[in-house]
This record gives structure tokens, sequence and C-alpha cells, in this order.
């Protein structure tokens, strides 16, 4: 049987390189983009160039709970089974600025969004044992911090730190529904990519902008950037491995002690269920 993949944010940086490696390693896979048409001429020529033809598109916002709901759904309609999901898709912004569900953008494109589609294709994931899912977090996360009474950012707004929030969310997440997942046969790691070259470097700040070329010179590339990612998605070294958080090394690392809190995990979960309406329970 072929085994299907699911990955958002294929159509720049660590996705491009990842659903083009998952593509050679022979699975079928399903890249959920917020750009259709881009994400088609990436579906013609990861088709060419692995000679693999079972890669399709699906339209994915992360910063429209309706989007994702809808998303899920095409999802579902397409894939009888779905053993491996790749969180990828993720954003940084220099400005505060509201989803048109009311949520502060880094924390709705970042977090809310992949919980609720993880969440609405959990069923099927965990039905199709064995089975992974890879978070794609950041070592920001270690500098991040979760203040509930002001989720939006109303009263301080600083954009590394709402990014470095939204990281620390996703560690979060992971260990939160590892504990879930114990014993099902479906895993879930999240990981540091490194310093990447790609397109995360805000585009709505002037300054950044202005040094990103130069700064680009210094980072990984993308293709290096994806490696611990592709090792947690297709390699065995990690394959009994649950819960963790990986660095751009491939290494299991310990995550922050706020990402270990279990407390401040289930009050996460709690509140993103609730903001998201996906079941409070998975399984
Ligand atoms: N690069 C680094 O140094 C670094 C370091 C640590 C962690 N990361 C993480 O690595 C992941 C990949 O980022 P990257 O570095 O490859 O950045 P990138 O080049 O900017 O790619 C990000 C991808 O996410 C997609 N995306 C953004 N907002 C979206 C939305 N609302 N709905 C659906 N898709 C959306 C983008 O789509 P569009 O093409 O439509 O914009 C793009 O395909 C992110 O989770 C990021 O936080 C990156």
């Amino acid at each position: 049987m072929i085994r299907t993949c699911v990955i958002t944010g294929t159509t720049h940086g660590i996705g491009t390189v990842a659903a083009r490696e998952i593509a050679r390693a022979g699975y079928r896979v399903i890249m959920a983009v917020r750009d259709h048409a881009r994400g088609q001429r990436l579906r013609d020529d990861i088709v060419d160039t692995t000679g693999n033809g079972e890669v399709s598109v699906v339209t994915l916002d992360l910063a429209s709970l309706a989007s994702v709901r809808d998303c899920a759904a095409n999802v579902l309609a397409i894939a009888p089974n779905i053993h491996l999901l790749v969180n990828n898709a993720g954003m940084m912004s220099a400005k505060r600025e509201l989803t048109i569900d009311g949520h502060e953008l880094m924390f709705a494109t970042n977090h809310l969004g992949p919980f609720l589609l993880t969440q609405s294709l959990l069923e099927r994931i965990v039905a199709s044992a064995p089975a992974r899912i890879v978070n794609v977090a950041s070592r920001a996360h270690f500098h991040g911090q979760f203040d509930f009474d002001d989720l939006t950012l109303a009263r301080h707004f600083a954009g590394m730190a709402a990014y470095r929030r939204s990281k620390l969310a996703n560690v979060l997440y992971t260990k939160a529904l590892a504990r879930r997942l114990e014993g099902s046969g479906v895993t879930v790691n999240c990981l540091h990519p490194g310093v990447v070259a790609t397109n995360i470097i805000p585009a709505n700040s002037p300054i950044l902008s202005f040094f990103a070329p130069l700064a680009k010179k210094f980072m990984l590339s993308p293709d290096r950037g994806t490696r611990t990612l592709l090792s947690l998605a297709l390699g065995t070294d990690a394959e009994d491995i649950n819960g963790a958080y990986f660095n751009q090394d491939g290494k299991a690392v310990p995550a922050s002690a706020a990402a270990c809190d279990e407390a401040l995990q289930e009050r996460l979960w709690r509140l993103s269920a609730e903001l998201t309406g996906a079941p409070l329970e998975c399984r």
C-alpha cells in the first residue's frame, strides 16, 4: 500500500525541499498551501524531478479556521490513509495583526491553524498507524512566554516575542499530543531546523528586509535546513521516539522548562480546543 503524507507550506523554503524528498521516497504527497497556483507549479516540478505522479495540492490558509476546516474535509475526502503529517508552514510578522477569527496572526497561523488541522485529521492518522506527526517548531521557543490575559497582545506587541510564543505553543502542543498518543502507534515530535535562508524574515520589517540578503549568506541552505525534518519524517533513528524536541543536527535535546511544564501544556490544549472548536479529546 502506498503511504500518504500531508505537508503544509510547501510553496517556499524548507517545505519545498521536504515535499520533494518525501515524494522521492515514494509517498503519495498532499501539499496544503495558501497559493494554489504556485502549489500546482511546484507539484508539476516535483512530478517531473522525482517521477512520482502521486502529488496533489489542496488549499489551506492557516490564518482562517474556516479554511483549515475546509482543507481537512478535502484531505479526508481524498486520503483513505494518512501515515505522515508535517506541520511545516509558519510565518513571522513585525506588525500586530488580527485574523478574521480575531486571533493574533502568528499565534493563529503557527499554532491554532496547525492544532485544528492535526486534530481534524487525527482519527484518520491513528487508523493508519504506524504513523508520524512532525511539527516544525524553533529554538525561538526557548524565550517564548504566555500571558493568558493578553492573548491578542493588545497591551504589548513585539514581533519576535509573538513569534517565540507561537513556537513555544508548537512544543507545548507536541508534548500534550504525544501523551495522548502513547501506545497508539502514532508518534509526534518537533524540531528546530536551524537558521535557514528562506522567506521567513518578515517582509513588513524595513530593517530586517534590508539586512536579509546579507544575513542569508550566513544561514543554512534550505537543503541543509530540511535534514532534521526528513530524518523525523522518513528515518528509522527516531522511529520509536514520541514527544521529543530535536535540534538542527537531528538530536533529541531538552526543550525549554516552559515547554516541559505539563500544566501549561494542558492549559494551552484546553484553550486551543476552545478557540478552534476542535474536540477536547482526540480518541
Ligand atoms: N528559516 C528559519 O531560520 C527557521 C528557523 C526556525 C523555525 N523555522 C520554521 O520553519 C517553518 C518553515 O519556514 P521557512 O523558513 O521555510 O519559511 P518560508 O520560506 O517563509 O516558508 C513558509 C511557508 O509557510 C507558508 N505559510 C505562511 N503563512 C501561511 C498561511 N497562513 N497558511 C498556509 N501556509 C502559510 C508559506 O506560504 P506562502 O508561500 O504562501 O507565503 C510558505 O510556503 C516555519 O514553521 C518556521 O517557523 C524556520
